[in-house]
């Protein structure tokens, strides 16, 4: 008899526990919202930024963590470190220019160079047309949009031929996946970002890319699990909802050598969910 999709063995890679094996030795990577929330969630699981961070470092990278939370900056820092590589944190707003511009030249300068960009920063703002503000609407661009826009301007300035820019959006860009208006129109503005960016960073060499998660068992996403707890079930393809490590899988794979033919492109990371519901 088959065993039911959710049920089926796991690779240690879905749950973190899998070794490095040095895909991004000698890359120094800037990840900006590299924290984590709690949202509350009891015992909560790793979010995508600190998964992402430690992954670089497990993968051989020297990492530069940056988020506006300097205790979970810290933490994430300690994660990283203990996984053998150099780390420095900076912290800032995203949303704001000067902010941005320091993480990145922090981050260069601490770490000799700068190879690799992820922009992880995305908050949901909102509920309903009726529960979003003027003030929801353009604090969600500031974060989701702006923060983007700026990592891409200041660190293509400075990213080595042969680096990499990830931008994370989300499913919330390609289908109804929550009631946040402003996280759908502004997750799907990065397609448009991803474009240009790519497009003009492929004269220096360097390539931009989307990463598109789905359903993934994060705090927000174990949050939004407790109001429909057969939602990945009832929805997904694969039967269960993605972890943090799967969507750094993919990150990391975009940030090496293994995608160097690779850019402008959006990887959809999501058990099937968008594509074959
Ligand atoms: N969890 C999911 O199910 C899911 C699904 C699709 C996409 N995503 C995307 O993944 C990303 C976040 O995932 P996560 O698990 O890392 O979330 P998280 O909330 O744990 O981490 C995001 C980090 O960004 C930081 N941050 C927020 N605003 C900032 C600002 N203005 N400047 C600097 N730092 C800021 C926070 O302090 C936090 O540490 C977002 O872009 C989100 O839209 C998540």
């Amino acid at each position: 008899m088959t065993a039911p999709r959710a049920e089926l063995a796991l690779p240690k890679e879905v749950t973190g526990r899998a070794p490095g094996r040095g895909r991004l030795a000698g890359r120094r990577v800037l990840v900006i919202g590299a924290g984590q929330q709690t949202h509350d969630v009891e015992d909560p699981p790793i979010g995508n930024g600190r998964a992402i961070s430690v992954l670089c470092g497990r993968e051989g990278a020297w990492v530069a963590i940056a988020d506006i939370d300097g205790d979970a900056a810290a933490e994430t820092a300690r994660q990283v470190r203990s996984e053998g590589c150099r780390t420095v944190t900076v912290v800032g707003d995203a949303a704001d220019e000067t902010d941005v511009e320091g993480m990145v030249t922090s981050a260069a300068r601490e770490l000799g160079g700068l190879d690799g960009l992820v922009m992880n920063v995305g908050v949901p703002h909102g509920i309903g047309f009726e529960g979003t503000s003027a003030d929801d609407w353009d604090r969600s661009f500031a974060v989701n949009v702006r923060s983007h826009f700026l990592g891409c301007k200041h660190a293509l300035r400075l990213l080595s031929a042969g680096g990499s820019v990830v931008l994370i959006s989300s499913i919330a860009a390609l289908i109804p996946v929550n009631e946040i208006p402003a996280y759908h129109a502004s997750k799907a503005a990065l397609a448009g970002l991803c474009c240009f960016a790519a497009h003009d960073a492929a004269r220096k060499g360097i390539r931009v890319n989307l990463v598109v998660p789905g359903l993934i068992d994060t705090s927000l996403g174990r949050l939004a699990t407790t109001f429909d707890p057969a939602r990945a079930d009832k929805q997904v393809p694969l039967g269960r909802e993605g972890t943090a490590w799967e969507v750094a899988y993919a990150v990391s794979f975009l940030l090496s050598d293994e995608a160097s033919y690779i850019t402008g492109q959006s990887l959809v990371v999501d058990g099937g969910y968008a594509a074959l519901r």
